[in-house]
């Protein structure tokens, strides 16, 4: 980190590069991560305190959704500037008191990471000082089974994150993967993708001259279906 009288330079992880390695105490006992993940998706996410309704509001829904993201091969890992006690008190409170929008009886299995030091937060640029000098912004690492970060989002303190969207960036990057496509906006697993550009005036030509099974809206720009059950069936656990 490098400091001057008007301005604090804080290094973050980027998309592409190694997940940051650290071991913590969780409530799940301790993690070496990513390591421990090897293997696996991982959605590393951070909030800003315990017995706060914005943060129960998402742990409950995340929690609801922890099997949907097991069948896609990926692990929670929950972290806040809180400690221990105030982790598990607050977990135990969503289970045992807590009944949000149809949720109730939620019990939090995935991990939630102690960093009463900020040493992970500020390692993964959860603190934000604009935002919040003391608490961790709403940040979402997406990292691969071989611990590359592929997505990263922030979402400030005020603004509960869409769990749907989680769910379709995981699926959008593990359909980018198996097929070798990418997804266009609003993708969504049954719509067209869009196959790699063409990478010589050659390949532009033949696309334009004998489509097979894409859509060309220009010789850069062509899509092909893959359905829905395809899509599922390729990622998710039977
Ligand atoms: C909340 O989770 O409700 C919250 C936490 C910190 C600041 C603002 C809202």
């Amino acid at each position: 980190m490098e400091t001057n009288s008007q301005t604090t330079t804080v290094s973050m992880p980027r998309i592409g590069d190694k997940a940051p390695a650290f071991k913590a105490v969780t409530t799940q006992g301790e993690i070496i991560f990513p390591e421990q993940y090897s293997g696996s998706w991982v959605i590393l996410f951070s909030h800003p305190a315990d017995f706060t309704p914005v943060c129960t509001s998402e742990f409950m829904t995340f929690a609801s959704m922890e099997d949907q993201f097991a069948k896609a091969n990926c692990k929670l890992v929950g972290l806040s500037v809180d400690g221990l006690y105030s982790h598990i008190a607050w977990l135990r409170t969503i289970k045992e008191k807590i009944e949000y929008k149809g949720m109730k009886n939620v019990e939090v299995t995935f991990p939630l990471i102690e960093d009463i030091t900020m040493e992970v937060a500020k390692t993964y640029g959860m603190i934000q000082p604009g935002e919040s000098s003391t608490k961790a912004v709403r940040a979402v690492f997406v990292i691969d089974p071989k611990g590359i970060i592929r997505t990263i989002i922030y979402y400030p303190l005020s603004l509960g994150r869409n769990f749907h969207e989680l769910y379709r960036v995981l699926i959008g990057l593990q359909t980018a993967d198996a097929f070798n496509v990418a997804t266009p906006a609003d993708w969504e697993p049954g719509d067209d993708v869009i196959v790699p550009t063409a990478g010589s005036c050659g390949t532009a030509k033949e696309r334009m001259e004998n489509k097979k099974d894409m859509k060309c809206y220009d010789w850069f720009f062509c899509t092909r279906k893959i359905d829905k059950q395809t899509v599922l069936g390729t990622l998710l656990k039977k």
